[in-house]
């Protein structure tokens, strides 16, 4: 019977759980996401209304995404030959996968690493081989190289969702230069951590690096990612893996308009990495909390046994952070985004009313 088959195709799927959104409170503080709050509603309302200026949403966006990847060209100064897009990173990641990967595929990447990830390869059953981090949440190159050889995917979000840490520079090099297979960077946070690898896209064609819109430039709701790779690697991707209109009029409108006042974003990040410092030092002032360093718009720390009180009091006062539970060896971990300094300022007081 082929009912039997669609119902057991789709009791498969339900096991697998999928990926785990934040919980829903209502007007609380949002601090779960790692969006950026620093960039005012109002200039990204008045980005949008401008934009809707130049939309006929009659029409498919023809041409639309060539005159997005141009301008993404001028922002990033790299030829338009080697930039993609798509409906948020995640999209894109998730055609890089269905397509390059198989049953067959060893994928290596960190533990943690990008949830959403993770779950991909759940549901396209690749195997994957997660080196752990160590208990001061780093990641070992060496540990990296020595399993290197056997993977074909090489997957590694710079900065590191949700541990914040970022590999020395010249580690990341030496890696993605010995590695022989696809090479996957995640750069979503890449504008709040110390460098970026797309550079090296030019002299190594089996890499690609994947940035968005959704967090230095405060655009999550628009869901705009784009990549750097290779001309050839791109060519396929935009016109045979990727859909004919993959984003929306508006989007693109929207895009083309952030990326020309790109100066606001650079604003919001250097204030996003003056108010992670102030986070981490306050929190470290807590004997019950160890807090590890970060390179991207969020700080994680290990709450141990405390963490679901901690959690539960933030909510009743209506702050909404991430609660991750363990992470290795520790048990209790936490994940704040660095907000607006207001924001910050009512996480810390909450949490010097609950400790202090
Ligand atoms: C490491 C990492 N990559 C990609 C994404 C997804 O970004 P986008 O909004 O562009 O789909 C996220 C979002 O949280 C992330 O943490």
């Amino acid at each position: 019977m082929k009912k039997d088959w669609v119902r057991k195709k789709t009791e498969e799927f339900s096991s697998i759980g999928g990926y785990q959104k934040p919980e829903l409170h209502t007007d609380a503080l949002k601090l779960d996401s790692n969006e950026n709050y620093v960039i005012s509603k109002q200039f990204q309302q008045d980005l949008i209304t401008n934009a809707k200026k130049s939309c006929d949403v009659r029409e498919y966006p023809l041409g639309g995404v060539e005159r997005l990847i141009n301008q993404l060209s001028k922002f990033l100064k790299v030829d338009s030959s080697m930039i993609g897009v798509g409906n948020g990173s995640d999209q894109i990641l998730d055609l890089i996968l269905s397509n390059f990967a198989s049953k067959q595929t060893k994928v290596l990447t960190s533990n943690p690493t990008f949830g959403f990830f993770e779950e991909r390869c759940k549901l396209y059953s690749i195997p994957v081989t997660a080196i752990p981090f160590s208990s001061d949440m780093t990641l070992d190159v060496k540990e990296f190289l020595k399993v290197s050889k056997n993977a074909d995917i090489l997957y590694l979000d710079s900065p590191n969702n949700p541990t914040g840490f970022q590999f020395e520079k010249n580690d990341l090099q030496k890696l993605v230069k010995s590695f022989d297979g696809l090479i996957i960077i995640d750069e979503a946070y890449g504008e709040f951590g110390d460098f970026s690898l797309s550079n090296m896209v030019k002299s190594q064609e089996n890499l690609i690096v994947v940035q968005t819109l959704s967090k230095s430039f405060g655009l999550a709701g628009l869901r705009l990612g784009y990549f750097i790779a290779n001309n050839k690697f791109t060519d396929a991707f935009n016109h045979v893996l990727q859909y004919p209109y993959p984003v929306s009029t508006l989007t693109i409108e929207s895009a083309i308009l952030a990326l020309e006042q790109s100066v606001q974003m650079k604003d919001a990040v250097k204030i996003i990495k003056e108010e992670r410092k102030r986070i981490i030092d306050n929190l470290r002032k807590y004997d019950t909390f160890q807090v590890f360093d970060s390179k991207a718009n969020f700080v994680l720390f290990d709450a141990h046994g405390s963490h679901k009180r901690v959690y539960d009091a933030l909510v009743e006062q209506g702050i909404s952070i991430r609660k991750l539970g363990k992470i290795g060896k520790h048990d209790g971990c936490l994940r704040v985004t660095v907000g607006t300094k207001e924001m910050n300022s009512k996480f810390l007081l909450a949490i010097r009313d609950l400790l202090g």
